[in-house]
């Protein structure tokens, strides 16, 4: 569904991205997973056109980004903004309403969609007439994901979604996340520098320092089979809990997985778990 080939993009001489290639399937999760500053919201933008890379190109649906109108990516791509990213001068109704200006649907079309995506995000109608200001965080939140779904785009793009949360409303709205019909089917990319969540929402993930990608696997690939020392390191940590979560949220034998992987840290687990 989305190719990126060789993407590159530079700041003043310094390379923001680098060669970066990946490709996300139809109805897949990637994540781009990373430290602040590695280029992972330069790539989302380049995918978006919202930044032209230097070199390297985009292709949706086998088609180069750049040779469509800016209008049907509008269409294509959901993008749910770093922060939310309210227009904090704009109402919550202005708000969801400018892509399906942009787009010229009616006042009968865009009360319809609104009101269907509001239902099913739990969000309360009341709160169109306010500012974005007036509203709690993880309703905040809510209404950037209710903009960037109302034209129904095949493909959503999400810049750290939780990363304005406390942690319990994350967790909790991570959840209800997963769980949204809206977003079953979608190709997603979701950028976070949060290990913890990375391997609870990705299908895959795109692990990446300084504008280049150390490793793109399955969470079990990182954990089990990490491509060099960088990858080792920056899950060390946390181990142990991401094995427990692979397990979890993959919901399989463990015993099956543990053949599979050979993992001597699992094993060990497993065993603990046993005694
Ligand atoms: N508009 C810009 N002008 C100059 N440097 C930029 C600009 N945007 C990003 N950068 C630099 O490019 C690098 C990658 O930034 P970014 O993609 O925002 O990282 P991330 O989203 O992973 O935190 C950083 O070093 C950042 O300072
Ligand atoms: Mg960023």
């Amino acid at each position: 569904m989305i190719k990126a080939e060789k993407l590159s993009k530079s700041y003043n001489g310094i390379p923001a991205v680098h060669q970066l290639s990946f490709e996300v399937a139809r109805g897949e999760n990637l994540i781009l997973l990373g430290t602040s500053g590695c280029g992972k919201t330069t790539t989302l933008r380049m995918i978006n056109r919202l930044i032209e890379p230097d070199q390297g190109t985009v292709y949706l649906d086998g088609k180069d980004i750049r040779e469509g109108e800016p209008e049907t990516l509008r269409r294509k791509i959901g993008y749910v903004l770093q922060n939310h990213g309210l227009f904090p001068h704009y109402t919550v109704a202005e708000n969801v309403e400018i892509v399906p200006r942009l787009l010229k649907w009616n006042t009968k079309q865009v009360q319809a969609r609104t009101e269907e995506l509001f239902g099913k995000l739990g969000l309360d109608l009341s709160l169109l007439k306010k500012h974005p200001a007036a509203l709690s965080g993880g309703q905040q939140q809510r209404v950037g994901l209710a903009r960037a779904l109302m034209a129904d785009p095949p493909v959503l793009l999400m810049d750290e979604p939780f990363g304005a949360l406390d942690s319990i409303t994350r967790i909790g709205i991570r959840k209800e996340f997963l769980e949204l019909d809206e977003l079953q089917k979608k190709t997603i990319i979701m950028v976070t520098h949060d290990i913890q969540e990375a391997f609870e929402m990705g299908d895959r993930i795109c692990l990446m320092d300084k504008g280049r990608i150390m490793q793109l696997g399955s969470p079990e690939q990182l954990l089990f089979e990490p491509a060099n020392d960088f990858v080792k390191e920056f899950l060390k940590q946390q181990h142990l809990h991401l094995e427990l979560k692979v397990l979890k949220v993959r919901g399989r034998s463990a015993w099956n997985m543990m053949d599979e992987l050979g993992s001597e840290a699992l094993r060990n687990l497993l065993n603990d778990y046993k005694s």
